[in-house]
């Protein structure tokens, strides 16, 4: 190795001690450990940090790269190179042709040939990796890679400093904290572009669910380096890996928005990302008393979906089957009220088995800005090392199973699983599994057999679609008067 190379590196070092050794912020002593890197191996260096659930690989630090490779998106963290899974240093000569690289065309816009990995390590996990890019097909020699490895070292040393004493005691590394370039957020932004933005963030807070708005924005087209075409998604649940993209707007920008949508799937995969449109968006805020779909009256039943024999027949078969697979094993059927009272009734009455009955209760959505979902009655049985199936009306968003099938989790059950009479998979948002399901049902509002529509119908023996009054529209803004 050339001299020269030598001293660079040895500068580099040098200086990264000195700033480590200073008062400089924790972010500052960053920022002088990747420009070192970057600069003496003459590439583009970006430090990925992982998010606190350790799923994600979040750009923090970069030099040398164009905000177009940055702004790629979110990398996952198992599929990605595998050195922060490892904790060993990972080259890839050749970017285009390894499938480790998540975004192997965005990589070859922006030039990249070769790529390391080194990990990140502190207390001997690995919390991030440092990355090099190379514009020219590199292999990276030893001295390269004893190099970036301690100027990863040194890093570490640097986010060490950055803990507060009380995160350090709980052992929890923030990269929401370092990060400078797309950030995470994790607070609420103090303005949202549209009110049902608001409104949906207050749904996902009721049910505990953790979302960070407008994460980032996906690169759909580009010339050259240059962007043409970006989607932001409105939210990201972290916790569920799940993006979702309200269309609240005017139906004629909807047309726009499902090609973008198609073109993000096609060029990223491995993201989930839902779309909720205007209807999806009032029936989910109706379902809690809000919203414009809310003062809505039904008048009557214009439609029977299943008749009461259609019902008995389906009902008869999902008790057979649970009978048969749940045989020897004395399941605890539970249900969450009010819906599942005709079902449940009816189902355990054709089940064959030895059964326990339970029941719970959870408060609903109120539009208060500080209610969290509760459950006002948990179940009496004893759970822990119990087989137990939920029994549910139906499941339309997911969100509330969503939560009360974690709540069980928590209490440790041989195993879990759901039964519903009917299956809204259309409206889907959170994706529950389910093992016994009695209809799919259309994308309409249903009533009857312990269906309500506020409160009422519940009592009809059949499932019918309710004839709801067309809502006046007051045009807003626009008057005079
Ligand atoms: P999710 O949390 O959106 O899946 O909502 C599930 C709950 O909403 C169900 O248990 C029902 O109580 C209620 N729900 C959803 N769709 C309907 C419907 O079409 N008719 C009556 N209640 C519904
Ligand atoms: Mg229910």
């Amino acid at each position: 190795m050339a001299l020269s190379r030598q001293r660079t590196y040895y500068k580099a070092m040098r200086r990264a001690v000195a700033t480590l050794n200073s008062s400089a912020s924790a972010k500052e002593k960053l920022e002088v450990i990747i420009r070192g890197t970057a600069r003496s191996m003459k590439a583009g260096t970006s430090l990925v940090l992982l998010d606190a659930n350790r799923k994600k690989l979040i750009h923090s630090f970069s030099r040398g790269l164009s905000q177009f490779y940055l702004r790629k998106g979110v990398l996952d963290a198992e599929a990605s190179l595998s050195e922060v899974i490892t904790g060993q240093p990972v080259i890839v000569p050749e970017v285009a042709e390894d499938s480790r690289i998540q975004f192997p065309e965005v990589a070859a816009k922006a030039g990249i040939v070769s790529m390391m990995g080194i990990p990140v390590m502190l207390g001997g996990q690995a919390v991030g990796s440092l990355r090099i890019y190379t514009k020219e097909r590199n292999e990276f020699s030893n001295q390269d890679v004893n190099f970036v490895t301690t100027m990863a070292s040194l890093a570490a040393l640097a986010i060490s400093g950055v803990l507060s004493p009380k995160e350090e005691e709980a052992g929890v590394i923030k990269s929401e904290n370092l990060v400078e370039t797309t950030p995470l957020r994790k607070v609420r932004p103090a303005t949202f572009a549209h009110p049902s933005e608001e409104e949906f963030a207050r749904i996902l807070d009721f049910y505990n669910i953790e979302w960070v708005y407008e994460p980032r924005s996906f690169l759909l087209k580009w010339e050259g380096e240059r962007v043409t075409e970006m989607f932001t998604p409105d939210f990201y649940l972290p916790g569920l890996d799940l993006y979702i993209e309200l269309t609240t707007l005017k139906q004629s920008l909807v047309t726009g928005k499902n090609r973008k949508l198609r073109r993000l799937k096609e060029l990223y995969p491995e993201v989930n990302i839902t779309l909720l449109y205007k209807k999806d968006y009032d029936h989910l805020l109706a379902k809690y008393g809000v919203g414009p779909l809310a003062q809505t009256r039904a008048h009557g039943i214009s439609r029977v979906l299943y008749s009461v024999s259609e019902i008995d027949g389906r009902v008869r078969a999902l008790a057979r089957q649970i009978s048969k697979d749940y045989a020897d094993r004395h399941p605890i059927m539970v249900g969450v009220q009010r819906g599942f009272l005709c079902f449940m009734a009816d189902l355990i009455r054709q089940i064959t088995i030895p059964i326990d009955l339970d029941f719970m209760a959870i408060s609903y959505y109120s539009g208060d800005e500080s209610s969290v979902v509760k459950i006002t009655k948990d179940m009496d049985l004893n759970v822990a090392g119990r087989h137990v199936i939920m029994v549910e009306d139906i499941v339309d968003t997911g969100i509330t199973l969503n939560y009360i099938l974690n709540h069980l989790r928590a209490k440790g059950p041989a195993s879990l699983s759901v039964c519903t009479l009917l299956d809204r998979r259309v409206r889907r948002i959170l994706d529950v599994p389910l093992d016994y399901i009695g209809f799919e049902v259309p994308d309409e509002f249903v009533v009857g057999y312990g269906l309500d529509y506020r409160e009422e119908y519940r009592n009809l023996p059949f499932i019918g679609i309710p004839r709801i009054e067309k809502k006046r529209r007051k045009k807003i803004g626009r008057q005079k008067d």
